[in-house]
Formats: C-alpha cells, structure tokens, sequence
C-alpha cells in the first residue's frame, strides 16, 4: 500500500480550475417508488422536498435546491447485486453527537444500519434505501488539519478495512459522557472480511 506524507495539494492550490463541490446524487426507481425513495432520504437525512411530482422530486436539506434527486423511469429493473458502478455515497456530520442523535432518531422510524465500521478516518454506519442503494452516514474521527498525520500513523496502513462496532454501546458511551476523542479512536481488533458484509 502506498501512503503520502501528507495529503495531496488542492487543485485549487497547483493552479488548476476543479468543481467547486459535489453538488448532488441522483438516483432512479419505478415511477411508483418515487414517493418511497423520497420518504426514506427525507427522514434519513432530515431533507424538505424543493420539487415533487409524479415524475421526480429534488431533497434538499441546506441551501442546495438539491442534494438528492429522484427520477421515475418507466420499465427499470430492481437493483441486482454484483455489478460494478457507484458503492456508496457517504454524509458526513458535523460531529459525533450529531450522528448518535440520528442513529437513534432513525432506530426509532425502524431505519436501522446494515452495519457499523470505525474505519479509522470515519466512525461510519452503513444504512440501504428501499431500493437497496447504499448510503454511508459518517463523522470524522479526526480533524481536517490532521488527516495527514493520521495517515502516517500506520493504523490505516495496518488495516484499510477498520473495526466494527456496536452502534447501541456507542451512544450509550457517548451519553454517559465518555470524551468524543476517545469514542471516536479505532478500537484495536482485527479487520472484518468485507465479503461478509451485505452489499448492494
Ligand atoms: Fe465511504
């Protein structure tokens, strides 16, 4: 495995002109799904719709008119496993408390992750929409001005998978006052073989 020293320079800083973000996802389902789909992104990332029509509706939850869009197309298939193409698509929150109040609000809708990895960068819970697209909803367990030391640690290189966990014990650690720092360090174990995760 290959590790920089540090992170790459931004495009921005060689002088290049790259997108100014990454502005949305959009997904397409059975024109009857769409409501389904809507619902599930609306409550899991706390999302209003913009749009929304028989045909289409664009999610926002910032000042994006869309973050999420869903489009019907008539004569679609059901998502089939085992085709290359997108994997994931991960939120990030702004910090722990945040992904332990979704977690549970979501347990509470019987949204509930499929599983659960602190994979040393991100503490990260791993949720499928109805259409079994999969969505990572994550928090970063150190901050940006650390990303480069924390790749030279060697704890990614040692293992790029992570650790699982269990997202109950997490929140109940985390109300029980135990420091963020520590919540969010990798546990020491070994890597879980991916193939045993479900996929998409
Ligand atoms: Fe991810």
């Amino acid at each position: 495995m290959t590790l920089v020293a540090s992170l790459p320079e931004t495009a921005k800083s060689r002088g290049r002109i790259a997108p100014a973000k990454l502005a949305h996802i959009v997904l397409r389902t059975q024109p009857d799904r769409i409501g389904i789909l809507a619902g599930w992104y609306k409550s899991v990332l706390e999302a209003e719709a913009m749009c929304e029509t028989d045909r289409l509706a664009f999610l926002t939850y910032d000042q994006e008119h869309h973050r999420v869009a869903i489009i019907g197309i008539p004569g679609l298939k059901d998502h089939e496993d085992g085709h290359v193409g997108l994997h994931h698509v991960a939120f990030t929150y702004g910090g722990l408390g945040d992904l332990v109040h979704t977690y549970e609000r979501l347990k509470e809708l019987d949204i509930t992750p499929e599983f659960t990895i602190n994979h040393g960068p991100t503490t990260s819970m791993y949720y499928f929409d109805p259409d079994k697209n999969q969505v990572e909803l994550q928090v970063d367990n150190v901050p940006e001005e650390k990303f480069a030391e924390y790749f030279e640690n060697g704890e990614f290189a040692a293992n790029p998978i992570g650790i699982t966990y269990d997202p109950d014990d997490l929140a109940a650690r985390y109300h029980a006052g135990v420091p963020e720092e520590e919540l969010l360090k990798r546990p020491d174990g070994v890597a879980p073989d991916i193939s045993e995760f479900p996929s998409n």
